[in-house]
C-alpha cells in the first residue's frame, strides 16, 4: 500500500519532504516508479493523463493537489465508485485573498499605468480611487471567497457576495441564484470570480452578464478559465464598458503563444499564481485522508460529484 503521486508538478521533492515528515512510515511513489498499481488505493493528483485511473483497479480515492478539483472531474474515463476530494487550507485561501488586494490596490491607484508611464519618460498625475469608492462583488462564497470578502470589508471596502443556494447575509450582503444575478452585477465595480467550474457555472462571464457590470468595471478572474467568454471580454474591453482585467486562469494553460490576451492593453496576465499550496501545510489533510481511506472511515473535503465541488 502506497500513495501514487499523479501530477505534472515539475518538482516533487517537496511534496515527497512533507508527506515524509507527517508520517514516514507512508511510501509515496510517482504515477512512473509505482511497483504494483493493483495494490493502490489512493492517488495524489494535479492534471495528470486522463484515463491513468484505470489502471489502479483497488483504486478508493483521488486525491487533488489543490483546491479545485475540476481537472478530476473532467476526466472521461474516472472511474464511478471513486471518491474524490480537495484541499481546503487557510493558507491557500489567505494567498487569495493577498493576491485580490493587490490587484485591487493596483487598479485603485494605477501603479502599473505609472510604470509604463515612467518607461516613456512621461509625468502626468491622473485622479484616483480610494476604498471608500468602489463596491466589489465576490462569485462563490465558499472557503475562499468568504475569507476574500470577510477580508476587503474589513479592509473598508463596500462587499457583496452571491452563491448558487440562498444563504444568510453576514458581514456583506450575499445574492444568490439566476434571478438575482442582475442586481449583484450592476453593483459590483469590481468583480472578482472565485466560483468551481461546473456545467452550470461555464461561460458566466459572458457579455449577456459583464454588460450588467457598472460603466468601467474591472474583472478579476481567479477561478477557471472556463468562466470566462473570451471574446466577449475582449468586445467589452474595446468597446470601453469594461475597463481591464486580471486573468489568472485560463482555457488553456499556459496561455498560447500568440493569443490576443497576450497584448491587449487593458488585460493583465498571471500565469495562474494567485495561490499555491505549501506542501508542507497540506500535507497532514492528505495523510488523514489516506489513513480513512485504508480503514474505510468517512473522508473530509469530499467532493459531490452531481454538484461538481
Ligand atoms: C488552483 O487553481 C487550485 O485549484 O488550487
Amino acid at each position: 500500500m502506497a500513495i501514487v503521486i499523479a501530477s505534472d508538478i515539475k518538482n516533487l521533492k517537496p511534496w515527497f519532504s512533507a508527506l515524509n515528515k507527517v508520517d514516514p512510515s507512508v511510501e509515496v511513489t510517482t504515477m512512473d516508479e509505482v511497483r504494483d498499481k493493483s495494490a493502490i488505493e489512493f492517488i495524489l493528483a494535479w492534471n495528470y493523463p486522463h484515463g491513468l485511473l484505470r489502471k489502479y483497479p483497488r483504486l478508493k480515492t483521488v486525491a487533488s493537489m489543490g483546491a479545485g478539483a475540476d481537472h478530476i472531474l473532467n476526466d472521461p474515463y474516472l472511474p464511478e465508485n471513486v471518491n474524490i476530494v480537495r484541499l481546503a487550507d487557510p493558507g491557500l485561501s489567505q494567498d487569495m485573498y493577498e493576491f485580490t488586494l493587490a490587484a485591487i490596490m493596483n487598479r485603485l491607484r494605477s501603479l502599473t499605468r505609472y510604470r509604463e508611464n515612467q518607461m516613456q519618460g512621461i509625468w502626468k498625475k491622473t485622479l484616483y480611487c480610494r476604498i471608500s469608492d468602489v463596491t466589489i462583488g465576490v462569485m462563490g462564497t465558499g472557503a475562499i471567497g468568504n475569507h476574500i470578502a470577510s477580508g476587503l470589508h474589513t479592509a473598508g471596502f463596500r462587499v457583496s457576495g452571491w452563491k448558487r443556494t440562498a444563504a444568510p447575509s453576514g458581514l456583506y450582503k450575499i445574492y444568490h441564484g439566476n434571478d438575482q444575478l442582475e442586481s449583484f452585477f450592476s453593483n459590483a465595480g469590481i468583480l472578482i470570480c472565485l466560483l468551481p467550474l461546473t456545467a452550470e457555472t461555464e461561460g458566466i462571464l459572458n457579455k449577456q452578464n459583464m454588460q450588467m457590470l457598472p460603466k468601467n468595471a474591472w474583472i478579476i478572474n481567479l477561478g477557471r478559465g472556463g468562466h470566462l467568454v473570451e471574446e466577449d471580454l475582449v468586445e467589452l474591453l474595446d468597446s470601453g464598458h469594461l475597463d481591464g482585467a486580471n486573468l489568472d486562469v485560463f482555457r488553456t494553460e499556459p496561455l498560447p503563444p500568440g493569443h490576443p490576451f497576450w497584448n491587449h492593453k487593458k488585460i493583465f496576465i498571471t500565469p495562474h499564481i494567485a495561490s499555491i499550496p505549501v506542501p508542507g501545510s497540506v500535507a497532514p489533510q492528505i495523510l488523514e485522508n489516506y489513513r480513512n481511506t485504508i480503514e474505510n472511515k468517512p473522508l473530509k473535503n469530499k467532493v459531490n460529484r452531481q454538484r461538481g465541488y
